[in-house]
């Protein structure tokens, strides 16, 4: 959700408020994507390397999710959403734990949408994290190293029923991956939108999956094999 203090600048505003507005555009994105039958939408709200921002911006930005959830929570339990998280959860402020954790117990039993939060996020934190989960299960003897494969190392991630990302849309003109899911978008179709965040809409979001169906997925096979499987 990239772009939003260039938002703010250009507006002649604070930074924090493109993240305001930012959280806006979640509110609308959310509720947009379980109508269209998104299966699992996974936002990229705080990055490991966001803790260098100044103290300022990282307050504002850790006063969201409170504010999201206090207002989006009957609704997302409405919609029958599952929320949940990924990242180094016990860095934020407890008041954000406790918001998050809130969130997740509520909607644990909902089967629609699932709605994650990378928070405290980086994709290589994730990777050395499953490393060590996996590490611990060999100590108790639980783990032939031929045994390790590539669908054991994804149980043993920080969402481990996280399917493989389809669609990676990058707002804010950037063309990076920027340390996110890095094992999930082993495939990932990557959609950038010259958008910032903030003014990031529905429209926005329809042309990325119109364009995400324009494309051949091919996983490695011939374009005549990705055709007819
Ligand atoms: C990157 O834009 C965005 C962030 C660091 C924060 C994203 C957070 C939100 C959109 C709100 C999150 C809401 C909830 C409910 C958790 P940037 O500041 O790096 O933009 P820039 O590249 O233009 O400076």
């Amino acid at each position: 959700m990239d772009g939003n203090g260039r938002w703010a600048e250009r507006r002649g505003f604070e930074r924090s408020a493109g993240h305001r507005a930012g959280m806006e555009t979640v509110r609308e994105i959310v509720r947009v994507a379980s109508e269209l039958g998104v299966g699992w939408l996974t936002l990229y709200a705080f990055s490991s390397e966001n803790w260098s921002r100044p103290k300022n911006e990282i307050d504002v930005l850790m006063s969201l999710p409170e504010k999201y959830f206090a207002r989006e929570l009957p609704e997302a339990e409405r919609r029958g959403l599952r929320i949940l998280t990924i990242g180094h959860l016990e860095r934020l402020p407890r008041r954000v734990r406790f918001a998050l954790e809130r969130a997740v117990t509520r909607t644990a039993s909902n089967t629609g949408m699932r709605l994650v939060f990378a928070l405290s996020y980086g994709g290589r934190a994730e990777i050395v994290d499953a490393t060590r989960r996996l590490l611990r299960v060999q100590e108790q003897g639980g783990l032939e190293p031929e045994a390790l494969d590539e669908k054991m190392f994804a149980a043993h991630l920080d969402a481990p029923e996280m399917p493989d990302v389809d669609l990676l849309i990058r707002t804010g003109e950037e063309q990076r991956v920027s340390n996110f899911l890095l094992w999930q978008i082993a495939y990932a179709e990557l959609v950038t939108a010259d958008r910032m965040w903030p003014e990031f809409r529905r429209s926005d979001l329809e042309a990325a999956f119109d364009e995400y169906a324009r494309r051949e997925r091919r996983f490695g096979r011939t374009s005549a094999q990705a055709q007819n499987p």
